[in-house]
């Protein structure tokens, strides 16, 4: 028999980048659903505050720490939290992620590489550390993105990372595999975010106007529909499943 409830309750969840946009919506979904979350960002301001509060009012054992999880030193401290609160993991979601819109012919190597660091050495780098402190059954789940199947101009550098992610999940998915450890991609389409509301009108209309069209289901995401994804992959719903990639983009083209 098919189990029909969503059992992450109890489980220890790490999700980097917590405090805002996707990663807010899968940290506040996770710990809802009776997880226990530690998440992680780099800028002091209001959305930290925020969450905090909104954690202390959702049973469970949840903390969100400063780490830079783009610099080798913040993985390390990071992980010492996890070492220390959790003591284990059952599941991590590397949704930390930094976008930025360069031409190619002026796309500096320093900012190739800021990309890369937060968006794929993070990923590497947390699940080297976290592999004596996962479990049978657990997962992991890297946070991929449309953009890298069909391309976007001024982005060779984001998609390109978010491509790499794949090839990192599907060797994984095959060399965790036999501990019982499954690896997938959660690939959002264009989800509505504070950054994204934070635009000047007139760009956020556009913005809107043009992906809509792009879209089968005719809308935006919400983060809350990623957090669906993640609850799936987090899941022994998903048990049989790993080396995929999960598109939550409402058909987008
Ligand atoms: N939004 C979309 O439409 C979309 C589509 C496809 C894929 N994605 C992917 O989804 C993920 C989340 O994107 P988002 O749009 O939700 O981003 P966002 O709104 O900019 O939020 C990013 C979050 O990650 C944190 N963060 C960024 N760099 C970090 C670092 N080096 N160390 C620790 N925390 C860090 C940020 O905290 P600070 O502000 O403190 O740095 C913030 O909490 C990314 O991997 C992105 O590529 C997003």
């Amino acid at each position: 028999m098919v189990q029909t409830q969503i059992a992450v309750e109890g489980k220890k969840f790490l999700v980097t980048g917590g405090t805002k946009g996707i990663g807010r919506g899968l940290v506040l979904n996770a710990a809802a659903a009776g997880a226990d979350v530690i998440t992680c960002y780099r800028s002091e301001d209001e959305s930290v505050a925020s969450l905090v509060r909104e954690l202390k009012e959702t049973p469970g054992d949840h903390h969100v720490v400063r780490a830079d999880v783009g610099e080798p030193e913040g993985v390390r401290s990071l992980m010492e939290e996890v070492r220390t609160r959790f003591g284990r993991l059952d599941v991590i979601v590397n949704n930390a992620g930094v976008i930025s819109h360069i031409p190619y012919a002026n796309l500096a190597l320093d900012e190739w590489q800021r990309i890369l660091d937060t968006n794929l050495t993070a990923a590497f780098l947390i699940i080297q550390e976290s592999l004596p402190i996962l479990g049978p059954g657990a997962s992991i789940i890297n946070i991929g993105s449309k953009s890298c199947e069909v391309g976007i101009p001024l982005r060779a550098h984001y998609t390109a990372a978010k491509a790499a992610m794949v090839g990192l999940t599907k060797s994984l998915a095959k060399e965790l595999g036999p501990q019982g450890i499954r690896v997938n991609v959660l690939a959002p389409g264009v989800i509505v975010t504070e950054a994204m509301l934070a635009l000047p009108p007139d760009q956020l209309e556009a913005m809107k106007v043009r992906y809509t069209a792009k879209t089968a289901l005719a809308r935006l995401g919400e983060a809350d529909e990623i957090a669906g994804g993640m609850l799936f992959l987090a899941s022994d719903l998903s048990r049989y499943v790993t080396g995929e990639v999960l598109h939550v983009d409402g058909g987008i083209t």
